[in-house]
């Protein structure tokens, strides 16, 4: 944090408001004396232009196309790190040491089995249900069973932390299996969390899945690249749910319901909807990039808030697609061909261009998992899994920064101003509104 100032002239005043600056030279103007010296508020809708808080763990240069994890380039945790080696970076600051690691690992195996009671509340979900939905469900009703005291100290902290990495995964597997109508498989201690994961999702009774380590490898990279992105939706979600002190189980379920949108993690399930009308009904790349600069639907897994650049995450996510798909059975995927072919087409054109907007992590994401099995309703359910600890660091960042306080923006009123409810005359009690005609757009 430096000494400069912004001068900020208004109706003849001067207000003074210090600048502060961030590790990586980012300047920010600090306006939270600004109401009260002024009674002006900051107008920024969706956020675009407001830090909301300092944070240590993850930077982001969208102009460059860079992203680390408290420092290390994402393109290197990518090639060699474990994503629970990753996940517990995000957490705690630093990454562990061999002791350590195998301490996390042993810990989140320990805490892989859900209650046996929360069995039954699979059987009351309907099998048309998202498994988003299940899973936002599911992970709110822990609450229930893994009580949280009010004050937290770190063996408390941990198993809270344990319980949600290990246990999202177990929940996944098990809302696939009961849409599968097979019996659900437990966690074993045999396996390391990825591998785990696999064979929870694809053994059964009468199959025995054979782990493969190019898949492990494959699965542990998407989780690794989507584990954090600093302030997005679902995150910011966790926080501001996390501000209030709720119950740590209910605060992820908010941010897994701010994930399943379709312009946040949803997109990649989207994506192959996109891919696979092209493939199959019909419709063409051109046709879907044209109804894209109509404004008439947006090309999922295209543009990004931050990212005015290729995002960092897509193009690892790309050279895995080249990587994994020739070796696996789907390596034809015809998908992966529309999916460069759509690529090539938007980025030559104008609109594009102009608006810098490149593929996201969530255009090639889909592929990846495609090839690995995982059904397309099931996508942005991986997400969730991979993003869990990014929640949880931004969490416990903010519950051990002594000065938090609950989130709560301000508004700019735009409504009626007063009005008497005794001198309405002879109008009717209820006046009929008419509700204004919306378009009713996919955007
Ligand atoms: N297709 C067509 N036009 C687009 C797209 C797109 N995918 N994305 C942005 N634009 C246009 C937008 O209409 C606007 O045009 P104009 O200046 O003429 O009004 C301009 O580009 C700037 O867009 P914006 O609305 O200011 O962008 P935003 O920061 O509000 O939205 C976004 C970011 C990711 C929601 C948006 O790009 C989008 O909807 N993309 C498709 C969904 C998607 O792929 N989401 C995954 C995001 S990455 C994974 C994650 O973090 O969840």
């Amino acid at each position: 944090m430096g000494s400069e100032t912004a001068i900020l002239e208004y109706n003849g005043k001067r207000y003074e408001l210090p600048v502060v600056t961030g590790s990586e030279n980012e300047k920010a103007i600090d306006i939270t004396a600004l109401r009260q010296q002024s009674g002006l508020i900051t107008y920024d809708p969706a956020f675009g232009n407001t830090g909301a808080c300092a944070s240590a763990i993850t930077f982001i240069d969208g102009e460059k196309g860079i992203l680390r994890y408290r420092g290390y380039p994402i393109e290197q945790l990518a090639e060699r790190a474990e994503f629970i080696e990753v996940a517990y970076l995000l957490i705690f600051g630093e990454l562990p040491s061999p002791e350590e690691l195998t301490g996390f690992r042993d810990r989140l195996n320990h805490s892989s089995l859900i209650h046996e009671d929360m069995h039954h509340f699979f059987t009351g979900v309907p099998s048309t249900a998202h498994p988003m939905a299940i899973l936002s469900t599911m992970v709110a009703s822990l609450s229930g069973f893994y009580p949280v005291p009010d004050e937290l100290d770190f063996d408390a902290e941990y198993e809270i932390l344990a319980n949600l990495i290990s246990q999202v995964r177990t929940l996944a597997a098990f809302s696939y299996k009961m849409k599968i109508g097979e019996p659900m498989v437990y966690p074993s201690y045999k396996f390391r969390y990825v591998a785990n994961f696999l064979n929870m999702m694809f053994s059964s009774p009468v199959h025995k899945y054979e782990i493969d380590d190019e898949v492990v490898r494959a699965l542990e990279v998407f989780l690794i690249l989507h584990a954090d992105h600093e302030q997005n939706c679902s995150t910011s979600s966790v926080r501001i749910a996390g501000s209030s002190l709720a119950n740590i189980y209910a605060i992820a379920s908010a941010g897994i319901s701010a994930l399943w949108g379709r312009r946040h993690g949803g997109a990649n399930q989207q994506v192959i909807e996109m891919l696979t009308d092209i493939h199959q009904n019909g419709d063409t790349a051109q046709g879907y990039v044209d109804r894209a600069k109509d404004k008439k639907t947006r090309l999922m897994g295209f543009g990004h808030r931050v990212y005015k650049n290729y995002d960092p995450r897509a193009k690892v996510m790309r050279d895995l697609c080249h990587k994994l798909l020739p070796r696996l059975e789907m390596a034809k995927d015809p998908l992966f061909a529309v999916a460069m072919q759509l690529e090539e087409i938007a980025m030559q054109d104008a609109y594009f261009i102009e608006r810098n907007l490149y593929p996201n992590v969530d255009f090639y994401s889909g592929l990846v998992l495609r090839a690995i099995g995982i059904p397309t309703d099931m996508f942005t359910v991986l997400f969730t899994i991979g993003r869990m600890p990014g929640w949880l660091a931004h969490w416990r960042e903010m519950i051990h920064d002594e000065g938090f306080r609950i989130a709560r923006p301000r508004q700019l009123y735009v409504g009626e101003t007063e009005r008497s409810f005794f001198q309405r005359g002879n109008a009717p009690h209820y006046r009929h509104v008419k509700m204004p005609a919306r378009e009713v757009k996919r955007l």
